[in-house]
């Protein structure tokens, strides 16, 4: 059976401004603010998190399904992810509609200033898993989409008993406290970095230990701090990986979850799950874009080995990457 990923597939426009956002911004103005930052490159890559997660589970042998809504400039796109061995029949194109898009610009600060057009994600509302035939998944990844999705994916999963894990991520801004208090029981998996994780608690006004309560396994991110993973009564503390240099910031929350999942899906335990997501995170940090790293299951392990010592269940990695390529 399946693992099925709903979440956004967008176009990424990621562009360099070689000065200091700060050095634009009038405190006194802010009324009449008007800014133009004039870039000096400009890289258009895949992005949007279902495809993110979904590339980095590829890279370690998984074949994930991608249940999303795009638009009808997608065409590239689609070509870009049958090649890399991703499916892409389950994702849906929208007539009259441009595909989602990110369009962000970073100084030399490391600031960044964006914008995310919904476009075709906004109908990913109508497209439920029963219609596409994918109530038999062994397990349904609900990551940031169009927001009524995310919340009808989470009700359609706990209805038909389908295990679910809920990645609400940057749309936590966009759910209400009774959104969450809805949604967030009953998950198998709930992932969050900190920040996130204290505004759910803000929202729903739930402490720690029940959030804890509500769901089988809670994966608590914490950048170059590495990752906890909360299990019934188990807190397991997972290392970070070293990366050898950081191109760009952004990439890593999701190659940590394509890494952990694909891990999960291959049998492997909780903490080396971890582990595995943490590399991952560390080989997006090291490339610009979200999709830009690439390591074979092999060169994947050696790597591991040397950072976090032997690991003999690894070798189901290897054995799960072999049964599907
Ligand atoms: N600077 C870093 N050095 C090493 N590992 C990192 C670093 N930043 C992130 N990671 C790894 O990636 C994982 C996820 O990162 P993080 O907690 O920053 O997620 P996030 O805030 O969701 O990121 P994103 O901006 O990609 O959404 C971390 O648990 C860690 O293993
Ligand atoms: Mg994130």
């Amino acid at each position: 059976m399946s693992f099925v990923i709903t979440g956004s597939v967008a176009y990424d426009y990621l562009m360099r401004y070689p000065g200091r956002f700060r050095d634009h911004i009038l405190p006194e103005n802010l009324d009449s603010l008007s800014l133009s930052f004039l870039a000096d490159s400009m890289r258009r890559e895949q992005g949007g998190v279902a495809a993110n997660i979904a590339y980095t589970m590829r890279l370690l042998g998984e074949s994930p399904v991608i249940l999303a809504t795009v638009g009808t400039d997608f065409g590239d796109y689609r070509r870009w992810l049958e090649a890399q061995g991703l499916r892409t029949d389950q994702i849906i194109e929208i007539a009259g509609e441009l595909t989602a898009t990110f369009f962000v610009s970073t100084d030399l600060d490391h600031n960044q200033i964006a914008n995310f057009y919904t476009g075709a994600m906004g109908h990913a509302r109508h497209y439920s898993l029963a219609d596409r035939g994918l109530t038999g998944a062994s397990l349904v990844l609900i990551s940031p989409n169009d927001p009524v999705a995310m919340l009808n994916y989470a009700q359609e999963c706990k209805r038909l008993q389908i295990p679910f894990a809920y990645d609400p991520s940057q749309q936590i801004a966009r759910l209400s406290g009774e959104d969450l208090s809805a949604s967030i029981p009953g998950a198998a998996y709930l992932l969050c970095n900190e920040y996130e994780l204290a505004m759910v608690q803000s929202k729903t006004g739930w402490t720690l230990e029940e959030i804890r309560r509500r769901v089988e396994t809670l994966v608590l991110t914490l950048g170059k701090r590495g990752s906890v993973i909360y299990h019934g009564d188990q807190e397991i503390a997972v290392p970070a990986a070293t990366p050898e240099r950081i191109d760009d910031p952004t990439g890593a929350g999701d190659a940590y979850r394509g890494g952990f999942f694909a891990a999960r899906m291959a049998g492997l335990p909780l903490a080396v799950c971890g582990k595995v997501g943490a590399l991952c995170g560390v080989y997006a940090l090291e490339h610009t874009g979200t999709t830009a790293h690439r390591f074979t299951v092999d060169e994947f392990i050696r790597r591991y080995e040397a950072h976090f010592g032997p690991e003999a269940s690894l070798a189901k990695l290897r054995a799960a990457a072999a049964l599907v390529s």
